[in-house]
Order: C-alpha cells, then structure tokens, then sequence
C-alpha cells in the first residue's frame, strides 16, 4: 500500500514552550480583554491563529544567512543577494525593499496614483485599501461573484471578473486607471488561488488600455502551487516556473515578506518602470531609508533572499496546503460551516452560519472566536461586522496558519476543540460593543455579552 501521511517536511532544531492555561483562568483572562482577542497577551495563548502574517520559523539556512548580513548603509552585500534572489522569480527591474508590505503600497500608490482615480483588484486587502484611499482615489473590488459565496466550490475562486475591468475601464477612461492590482492568494476572500488563465486575460485588457498590472504578491508561491494541482498544462511546472510566468504578465509588485517571504518583517516593491523607480526611491528615503536597506537591518534582507526561495520548494509547499486543507476538511465533514474550498493559509469559519441564532449586529464572528479560546486556549480573528460596520457582506472567522510553527497534533487539537463548540453551539450569545475607536475599531473595541440571543439560557 503507498503511504498516505503527509509529514512536516523538516526536523526540529529549536523549541519554544506553549503555555497552557485552565478553562476558569481563561475566562477571566477573556473578560479582562472585553472578548476582544487582540487584547489578550500572547502568553496567555495556546495556539496563535491569529495571522501568517511574520509568525513564521525560519529554517537553519535563514538563520545562518543572517550570521552574513552586511549592515553598511550604503551599498551592502546583503542588498546584493536579496536582489539577485527577488529578481530571480519575479524578474522585475528594480527592487525597492521596505519595512513591510503596506510600506510598499504606500509608495507606490503615493506615486502612481491621485484623488479621483480608481484602482481595481480582485479584492484589495484592508491596508491596500486604506493607502489608496488616503490618497484620495477608489479602490474597487472585483472578485468573481463566485468568491462571493462561502458555501461554492470552485478551483479559482479568488478570479477577476474580467469583463467587469473592460467595462470600468471603458466607464471611467483610461486616464482615470493608473493600474490594475491581482491579489495573490486572494486573503480577504478566503485565501482563495487566482488562476493563471485569469492573469493572462487581466493582463491582456490591461495591456490593450496600455495600464500596468501590479500584483500584490504576499502569497504568491501559494498561488503557484495551487496553479501546478488544479490548472491544466501545469501540472509538471515547477512552483517557480509557475510564478515566474505570473509575474510575467505583470509589470510590478508589492510584497509582504512576512508571509511568503518566510521572514518576520520585510517587505518589497518591484517595478519595471525607470522614471517611476526613482520617484519610488525619493519617497522611500524620506520615510523608510536608503534604497539599499528600506528599513530593514542586512540580516533582514539575507533572510528574505533565501525565504524567497525555500517557499517555492515542492515538500514544503504540500506540506502547507495539505495541512491546511486537513483542518479544513475534518471540521466540515461533521457539518461546521466553512468557506469553500480551504484556502492557503487559513480556514474562515462561516460564524453567520454556525450561530444562526446570532444576529449580526451581535457580532456571531466576535462570540464564536471568544467560545474558540474559552474552549482551548486558540486565538483567531473575526472579519466580519466588528472589522467592517454593518457594510459586512460575513461574518467570518479566520484561522490563519503560521508557516512551519504547529504539527499535525497541533492541528487535531484544533480540530478537536472547534467541534466541541460545534456542539453547544446554540448556547452560545451574542455580544454587545461598549467601546469602539473612531476607526479600525476591531483592534480596540471592548464588548460584552448581550442578553438577547441565546436559545436555552
Ligand atoms: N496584502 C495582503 C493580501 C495582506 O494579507 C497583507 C497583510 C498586506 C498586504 C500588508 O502587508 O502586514 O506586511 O504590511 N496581511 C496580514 C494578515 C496583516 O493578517 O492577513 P504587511
């Protein structure tokens, strides 16, 4: 018989203890935090879910390559690797490194774009959003309506509506679209791939407008395996053969290292563009450093060239996307209401349908993550009512998965303690707000436990 189970694809080296903590402690600790599982200290924490985002372990090659960071301001060594290794897989002509992702969207939208223009995505993740807004231009989203619907299958569901940017661009006129942006997975839409048939057909339109096409590439070797599993012609593609053709087809990039990166901090900006190269670096010494650094320390750019790299490799990339989908499929095969089909880095709770006894404006994405740490110690992350207003379309509740941080049995856990919920599901109550900020209110709001909504208490 072939063997089935899938391993973690590396040997522990070094340990970090988890702490646990006892069912009373817990509640306590969530009332101190007004269920707002930001508030919590991360001490207090068993399993962190809450993002992917620079929570990663960098393997011994990543920590010796730090040993050879050059820290000179001007002209490093380690500048030198860490362009050879961007460009090597997304082939732009310049790299401009950052801090971290949103220090790239800044500059970029602060050079290319101005009030009154638009910028499409296939959803445009909040910082992106914000940096465009804060320029005065729109963003605009324009997922497939597929991607729109927790409970439909489909191999792409993080696609652009190809026909919808031909129209709006058609709408507005071209001089009012400086560029086009892919989100690579698609985050705010569950995680989901952008197939490379939809790159190609964004990319033709943009093309023919003569507008560039920016990929915002956080996840972008995720992006690739799921091209080389479900897209026809790809299958004996290496990942980085995939993702050299994705970028291909674009012009530009912003770049979250702390994600596909494999690093905890750092970020990236590529273009092909000379003139808009060196507004991008102006800016950048105003506010992040020297076009050699960018914010980061050498080592930090040592340990993104090799991240970069090791994240293209076939074991580990299975190894992610199997474990991830392992926790999708054991939770949804006892009927717990997910976003179909699991993402790259994170399964979404459907919280409206798992507490439909929960209205909305009692925040069901809220009361399901305070029961998930009540219940075992794990932290998650509604996006929902609380994180957008009553202008949410779900309330979900995202489980990312940190890279090459927990182990399968980590993973059962999880399993396990999501399915008791699952079970005195319809004793759980909503939640009311005692204190929002004026915005991003999600990272600060305190609530409590409304009287309304329970069925049997
Ligand atoms: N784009 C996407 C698709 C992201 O998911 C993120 C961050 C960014 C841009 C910004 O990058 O954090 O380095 O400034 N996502 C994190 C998350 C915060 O939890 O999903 P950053």
């Amino acid at each position: 018989m072939p063997i089935h189970t899938i391993i973690e694809p590396f040997k522990i080296k070094t340990v970090e203890p988890i702490r646990w903590t006892m069912r009373g402690e817990r509640d306590e600790l969530l009332r101190a935090a007004h269920y707002n599982l930001f508030l919590l200290r991360a001490e207090d924490v068993l399993i962190d879910l809450l993002t992917d985002s620079g929570t990663g372990a960098m393997s011994t090659r990543q920590w010796a390559a730090m040993m050879e960071g050059d820290e000179s301001y001007a002209g490093s060594r380690s500048f030198d690797h860490f362009r050879e290794s961007v460009q090597g897989i997304f082939g732009y002509k310049h790299v401009i490194p950052t801090h971290q992702g949103r220090a790239a969207e800044r500059i970029l939208f602060s050079v290319m774009c101005k009030k009154g223009d638009i910028v499409p995505n296939n959803t445009h993740f909040d910082t992106t959003r914000a940096n465009i807004e804060f320029v005065g231009a729109e963003a605009v989203d324009l997922l497939i309506p597929e991607g729109r619907e927790p409970a439909c299958v489909l191999p792409f569901k993080g696609n652009m509506d190809v026909n919808a940017l031909d129209q709006l661009i058609g709408r507005a006129g071209r001089e009012r679209v400086p560029l086009v942006m892919l989100t690579i997975t698609n985050n705010s839409g569950g995680g989901q791939p952008v197939s490379m048939e939809n790159i190609r057909a964004v990319s033709g339109v943009c093309r023919r407008h003569a507008i560039p096409l920016y990929f915002d590439a956080c996840r972008f070797a995720e992006n690739a395996y799921f091209i080389k599993l479900r897209e026809k012609g790809y299958e004996w593609k290496t990942p980085k053969e995939i993702a050299q053709e994705m970028f291909r087809l674009g012009d530009g990039c912003t770049m979250s290292a702390k994600k596909d990166g494999l690093a905890n901090i750092g970020g990236f900006l590529c273009t092909n563009d000379d003139g808009l190269a060196q507004q991008e670096k102006n800016l950048l010494i105003l506010t992040e450093g020297y076009p050699t650094y960018g914010g980061l320390a050498g080592r930090d750019l040592e340990a993104i060239a090799v991240g970069i790299e090791e994240v293209l490799d076939e074991d580990y990339l299975r190894y992610r996307i199997v474990s991830t989908g392992y926790l999708g499929k054991h939770i949804s095969d006892q009927g717990v209401p997910i976003v179909q089909p699991p993402g790259g880095h994170a399964i979404y709770l459907d919280a409206r349908a798992f507490l439909p006894h929960i209205p909305p404006a009692e925040f069901p994405g809220v009361a399901l993550a305070a029961e998930l740490y009540l219940e075992g110690g794990i932290r998650s992350v509604e996006i929902g009512t609380l994180m957008f207003g009553a202008a949410a379309q779900m309330d979900l509740v995202r489980l990312a998965i940190p890279r090459r941080v927990y182990t399968q049995s980590h993973i059962d856990y999880v399993v396990e303690v999501i399915l008791e919920v699952w079970k005195r599901r319809e004793q759980i109550r909503g939640l009311k707000l005692d204190y929002e900020a004026p915005f991003l209110r999600h990272f600060t709001a305190r609530l409590s436990t409304a009287t309304t909504s329970a069925k049997n208490s």
